[in-house]
């Protein structure tokens, strides 16, 4: 099969395009034929070299998000068969409860072997059924932003309808996070930096966009936005740069899920906001195979449709990469394999 991988990690042109022999699946596996991928930023900063959680594993094929159909099943598989429309999940060995070590060395484009490639050998456990109605661009678009979106706001700020929710700027995980909130009668405040996402995070149901760069202290916005209250739920993706003002943003006694990294990481954190205003600030790692699979159920109930900015070709994964970087992308950036 052919399969990208990462000799080194020093940049997006040590990307090498390489064939290895093809897998089989072992006891309790699923061999899947890879249809597409996508990129999170996870992978962007593990191709430069700049992970934080730990050095690759030599010659990693990158990308924990993948979809595909199964082509063949190892002994004991009982949930899948051949031709059963999957994505892989993030973590191959968190299958419910609590995370641990374990399901932490079992990540995907990091810890193991992703899925930038033609064939991916997967754990049953660490399967799950397509909704019905997507395609496998769509499908490759789940594993990673949408399952942190839904964790973040359905496990960790129990949003029911009436919520305010903040989310910040247009990547993945935050679009996610929009239509989710919209799905269950929430109202959206969002950040962007940018004049034309803007328009397009209001026409998905957002119903105020705070460009965080005219406005660096756009938290006082997001209290006039909301009578003085604060958000009940934020979605922070922007780390050491933002989480102060997203302190300030949530109201008392309000969930901050705690994802990103997107301004660098590293700072000071002052604990008197969180004290003060009763804070509930909870860090997240992606999610469980029971989160995903109770998140599609409900994107095949609202014929949810994840939002794909643009669909490179296999053999240009870099220009896939570079575009990512660019961060002129509204949503998910996808790998069609052909
Ligand atoms: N903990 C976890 O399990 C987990 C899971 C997924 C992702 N993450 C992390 O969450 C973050 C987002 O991931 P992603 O894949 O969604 O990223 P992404 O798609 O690359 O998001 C990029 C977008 O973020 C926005 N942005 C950049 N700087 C910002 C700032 N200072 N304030 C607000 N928005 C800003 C920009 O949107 P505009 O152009 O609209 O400003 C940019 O286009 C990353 O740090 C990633 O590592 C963590």
């Amino acid at each position: 099969m052919k399969c990208h991988v990462i000799p080194a990690p020093k940049g997006i042109d040590s990307l090498a395009l390489v064939d290895r022999p093809d897998p089989a699946p072992g006891p309790r596996q699923v061999l899947v034929r890879v249809r597409a991928s996508s990129l999170n930023y996870r992978d962007l900063i593990t191709v430069e070299g700049n992970y934080a959680r730990a050095a690759p594993k030599p010659d990693l094929i990158p990308l924990s998000d993948g979809a595909g159909e199964v082509v063949a099943v190892g002994t004991g598989v009982t949930r899948f068969k051949p031709g059963d429309r999957v994505a892989g999940c993030f973590m191959q060995r968190w299958p419910g409860g609590a995370i641990d070590d374990a399901a932490i060395a079992s990540a995907m484009g990091g810890a193991i072997d992703g899925m930038l490639a033609e064939l991916a050998v997967l754990e049953e456990d660490g399967t799950v059924h397509l909704p019905k109605h997507l395609s496998f661009e769509q499908g490759a678009a789940l594993p990673c932003a949408a399952v942190t979106a839904w964790h973040a706001l359905v496990e960790i700020g129990g949003v029911k309808a009436g919520d305010v929710v903040l989310v910040q700027g247009s990547g993945g995980v935050s679009i996610f996070a929009l239509q989710f909130a919209r799905l269950f009668g929430a109202r959206v405040i969002a950040t962007s930096g940018a004049k034309a996402k803007a328009e397009r995070l209001k026409a998905m149901g957002a119903e105020a966009v705070i460009d965080y760069r005219t406005t660096p202290d756009w938290d006082q916005e997001v209290a006039k936005l909301t009578g003085g209250r604060g958000v009940d739920i934020t979605v922070e993706v922007g780390g050491a740069g933002t989480l102060p003002r997203s302190f300030l943003a949530t109201r008392i006694g309000g969930r901050i899920a705690v994802i990103g990294l997107l301004t660098g990481p590293g700072a000071q954190v002052d604990p008197m906001p969180i004290l003060r205003r009763n804070l509930g600030v909870q860090g997240l790692y992606v999610g469980n195979r029971q989160m995903f699979e109770a998140m599609n159920r409900a994107i095949e109930a609202h014929r949810l449709e994840p939002v794909i900015d643009k669909v490179f070709p296999f053999a240009a994964a870099k220009d896939a990469y570079r575009h990512m970087k660019s961060q002129q992308h509204f949503g998910k950036v996808v790998i069609a394999h052909g």
